[in-house]
């Protein structure tokens, strides 16, 4: 298979930017093909880090990178982007970077009505990041959204605009706001247009010459399977489908692009924002887990939520996605516990269950069934071929692999670029 798709097989944070910048030092084009700047990758290069939430991780490397049609684009969120991996020493030009024409954009009154909506919910809030993603996903689907070619056709803009406005003027009307503020947006998108349009392109048309040439297209997923609008913990997931295969759709490619499905899976279980977690730990080993781990958001620095691997979610996850590998993340961060759990089943009001139900209200009745492990006390961090793992830990590698009924591709033992075990090239599978 020439292109391999990653995906989160989780609720987010699993560790994919680490991942695809290690897999793009092998492919020629990295695209992603949904969300938006709700992402953060974190890619840990010898004492260098750097945080991406818009732009491919491959940009670190100067590979092709692309932001597909399935992409919201903030334009102000990519230029502050662009400008801190700059001063990062990463330039990005086109000739490294394209984004979709047809991409959405997510402009200032969608972050205002994606907060405002929140501050309204009270218990009930998503906890979103507030970037105003849902909005205009809505606004897509609406057939309302402002896209990037219409940068270039700002002086015909005002019929689209009226549209546009009448609906977020009724909407902020609700919440006792002002309406929208025509002149100031538009002078705001003359302002910020030909940044963006520098790097605007038919990106479809980028793609499939790559596939005729034989590139190797990577494709970073952003968020997590169980965020998924269709598939994930409805209705505390995000606005778009983080499924693999979106990366087709998100892209302007046939289904058969998407290759090697590759899930990111991280050896426990994290989620920042409200919504169902099962295997959820609110004692000493959950903290634990999350200081370890440095559980903290990337983008709005929340602490995130820890439990023990759940194994009925991700073989969900691998199989509405059809993975064909995952890469096991975060396997140090169990280092030095006596005991480790891994959840198995469910039991719904007495009832066994092997899959987590469609309800909210069932989704946040069911109780894990665990089945205990040991532990290891040797230290896995950096541990960078099989051989250097300790034998309880190969053990429960092969137990979750079982579990899941997924084979595991990659492991990851820190934050590091290398520190990495190849088990089967997603490549060349
Ligand atoms: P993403 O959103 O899936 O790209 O993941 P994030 O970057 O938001 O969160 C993963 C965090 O774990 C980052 O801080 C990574 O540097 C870090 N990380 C990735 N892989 C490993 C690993 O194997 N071990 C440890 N200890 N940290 C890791
Ligand atoms: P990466 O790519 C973890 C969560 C938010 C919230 C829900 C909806 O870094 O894995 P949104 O702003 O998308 O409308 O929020 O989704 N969320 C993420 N959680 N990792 C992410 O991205 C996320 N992107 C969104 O916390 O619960
Ligand atoms: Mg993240």
């Amino acid at each position: 298979m020439a292109n391999v798709t990653v995906i989160g097989g989780q609720w987010g944070d699993e560790g994919k930017g680490k991942i695809v910048d290690w897999l793009s030092s092998r492919a020629d084009v990295v695209a992603r093909f949904q969300g938006g700047h709700n992402a953060g990758h974190t890619l840990v290069v010898g004492d260098q880090v750097y945080k991406l939430s818009l732009l491919p991780s491959g940009i670190v490397r100067g590979t092709l990178s692309v932001i597909g049609n399935g992409v919201v684009l903030d334009p102000w969120a990519l230029q502050a982007e662009v400008e801190k991996l700059g001063a990062q020493g990463v330039s990005i030009t086109p000739e490294t970077l394209q984004i979709a024409d047809t991409c959405p954009l997510i402009l200032p009154f969608h972050r205002d009505l994606d907060a405002l909506r929140e501050d309204a919910s009270g218990a009930g809030k998503i906890g979103t990041t507030r970037r105003g993603i849902g909005p205009a996903y809505e606004d897509k689907v609406g057939r309302r959204a402002i896209r990037v070619c219409d940068l270039a056709h700002l002086d015909e803009l005002g019929p689209q605009l009226d549209r546009l406005c009448a609906h977020h003027d009724a909407l902020r009307a609700g919440f006792g706001e002002p309406p929208v503020d025509r002149a100031a947006l538009t002078a705001e998108l003359r302002q910020i247009a030909d940044f963006v349009l520098q790097f605007a392109r038919p990106v479809w048309l980028t793609l499939n010459d790559a596939k005729a040439r034989g590139r190797r297209i990577l494709f970073e997923g952003a968020q997590g399977v169980l965020l998924d609008v269709d598939h994930g913990t409805y209705p505390f997931v995000t606005s778009s489908n983080t499924i693999a295969g979106t990366a087709a759709g998100g892209t302007g490619l046939g289904p058969s692009a998407a290759g090697f499905v590759l899930g990111i899976v991280k050896a426990y279980t994290t989620r920042v924002g409200s919504g169902p977690f099962p295997t959820e730990l609110d004692d000493a080993i959950g903290q634990r887990l999350g200081e370890r781990g440095h559980e903290f958001g990337t983008v709005t620095g929340r602490k995130r939520r820890c439990g023990w691997f759940d194994a009925v979610l991700v073989r969900q996850s691998c199989a509405v996605s059809g993975v064909t590998g995952i890469a096991l993340t975060k396997l140090d961060v169990l280092d030095g516990l006596d005991e480790i759990r891994i959840c198995i089943g469910y039991r719904l009001r007495g009832q066994k269950m092997d899959h987590f139900p469609a309800h909210a209200a069932d989704q946040a009745a069911v109780e894990p069934v665990y089945e205990t492990v040991a532990g290891w006390s040797e230290s896995t961090a950096g541990a960078r071929s099989w051989a250097q793992l300790p034998a309880q830990a190969i053990k429960y590698i092969r137990r979750v692999e079982e579990l899941i009924r997924t084979p595991v591709a990659l492991v990851s033992t820190s934050p590091e670029r290398e520190d990495t075990i190849l088990v089967r090239d997603p490549f060349s599978d």
